[in-house]
């Protein structure tokens, strides 16, 4: 027992060891500070000024930056400032990359204006008036995406008015910014949140919303009232969140339970909170790779002088294109391409996919076939590359090779000891008696 909490003890003190190297290894980030102009209202097109703007991230507000707080001369002092992110969500090693690294972290900067939203799963969090004077400050939205562009993290921070000492109060973060799937295997698009316990708006309720965009179509797939418990009633088939893990770690991820091609697309996930709201879009991409057939199969032996027709069918792929083609692998063993043959158009089925074919006539008057070989169709596909082969025989080849001239022989020789055994059964026990015979008859 005393063992037991001994390590429990020590694993205790390596992990908040761990976790002050992590805080301790918070970036500064650079980061567009983007607004619209202001006094040039009017226009459909809002004018948007663009300014450098440095964020010293912290996770605790006594902790002082050890960076020497001198901002780079390029940076005007007035967009220097100081972030406390107590969840430590923007101290991922990712939004820090190593120096001289090319792939840098994208960061944007808004101010952020708190609002009551009309929609009908957030209207209920805004019911009750809350205190107002809590509004009144400084609100910023940031976006952030790391250097390997894998991650998302959107937040909104809040800094008492006239000072740059920035909270974080509510966090978004996706760590699955693109998603591939195969049709029919179960989703998980990911989407966290984080509130600051401190904050009067914690604890007052939440709600989430998924939606879907492509190719400016939108559509809701879900809708969730974390205060009434209560999903909105349009909601897409087959979606769902963790309720449990919703509302004890703040996990909003959406399960689609079977991937359908329909499914490809954008989505956003937003987190509301009474007055705030914070979003991170992400990019699913649904994959499927072909399954080929060839016709005919087996091949008819081919004859020279004519030609012999293949048809290769790809069926079920998605997304297009699909690049088709032919290949040939003679007795050598070499490969050789033999084109791409005569490419059909794609037919899409009731389910999405996709399906094309292509036709090759072979000939052995323009093609060098050999005596056969191995005649394959193979097909370029974001999902991998399929191929399927059949074998091609010719024959009445004029000149027959070392191997088919000795089996010829060994033929032969088999042929010529059956005869001799059947003619000896037929006519007696054996050449004696058939000399007996002969001279019975003489
Ligand atoms: C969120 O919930 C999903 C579904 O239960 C789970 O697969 C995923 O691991 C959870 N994510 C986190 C960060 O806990």
């Amino acid at each position: 027992m005393t063992d037991f909490s001994t390590i429990y003890k020590l694993s205790l003190v390596a992990v908040i060891y761990l976790v002050q190297a992590c805080s301790s290894s918070c970036p500064v980030l650079e980061c567009w500070f983007v607004q619209e102009k202001a006094g040039r209202g009017g226009g459909l097109t809002a004018a948007t000024s663009q300014e450098k703007s440095l964020l010293y991230i912290r996770t605790d507000t006594h902790r002082q930056t050890a960076e020497s707080q001198t901002a780079p001369s390029d940076i005007n002092p007035d967009r220097v400032y100081f972030v406390t992110d107590p969840a430590g969500t923007l101290c991922q090693p990712s939004l820090n990359p190593p120096k001289g690294s090319i792939e840098k972290p994208q960061c944007e900067i808004n101010p952020f204006l708190p609002q009551p939203s009309t929609l009908k799963w957030v209207a209920p969090l805004t019911e009750s008036a809350l205190s107002p004077l809590y509004l009144q400050a400084d609100w910023f939205s940031t976006s952030h995406q790391d250097f390997k562009k894998e991650m998302i993290i959107s937040t909104i921070t809040r800094a008492p008015p006239a000072t740059k000492e920035h909270n974080v109060i509510l966090s978004v973060t996706s760590k699955t910014l693109s998603v591939k799937s195969r049709l029919g295997e179960p989703v998980l698009l990911d989407c966290g949140f984080w509130v600051d316990p401190s904050s009067p708006l914690s604890g007052s309720g939440f709600a989430v919303e998924w939606r879907y965009q492509f190719r400016g179509d939108g559509r809701l797939v879900l809708a969730y009232d974390g205060k009434a418990d209560r999903l909105a009633d349009k909601q897409e088939e087959g979606a769902t969140l963790d309720f449990e893990g919703l509302h004890t770690k703040g996990n909003a991820s959406l399960i689609l339970q079977e991937a359908k091609v329909h499914h490809s697309g954008m989505y956003i996930c937003t987190v509301y909170l009474p007055y705030l709201v914070a979003q991170v879009a992400m990019e699913l991409e649904i994959v499927e790779p072909p399954s080929l057939s060839i016709h005919p199969s087996p091949l008819p032996l081919m004859v020279p002088g004519k030609t012999l027709t293949v048809q290769c069918e790809a069926s079920g792929f998605a997304p297009l294109p699909l690049e088709l083609s032919w290949e040939f692998k003679g007795a050598d063993g070499k490969s050789r391409p033999l084109g791409s043959g005569s490419v059909t158009g794609h037919r899409q089925a009731w389910d999405g996919t996709y399906s094309q074919s292509t036709r090759l006539e072979l000939d052995t008057t323009t093609l060098d076939l050999g005596r056969g070989g191995e005649v394959s169709c193979v097909a370029v596909h974001p999902g991998g590359t399929q191929r399927a082969s059949v074998t091609l025989n010719v024959i009445g080849f004029s000149t027959p090779s070392i191997e088919d001239s000795m089996a010829m022989v060994g033929v032969a020789l088999v042929l010529y000891g059956l005869i001799k055994f059947v003619s000896w059964t037929f006519t007696g026990s054996g050449p004696d008696e058939a000399d007996k015979q002969d001279k019975k008859d003489k």
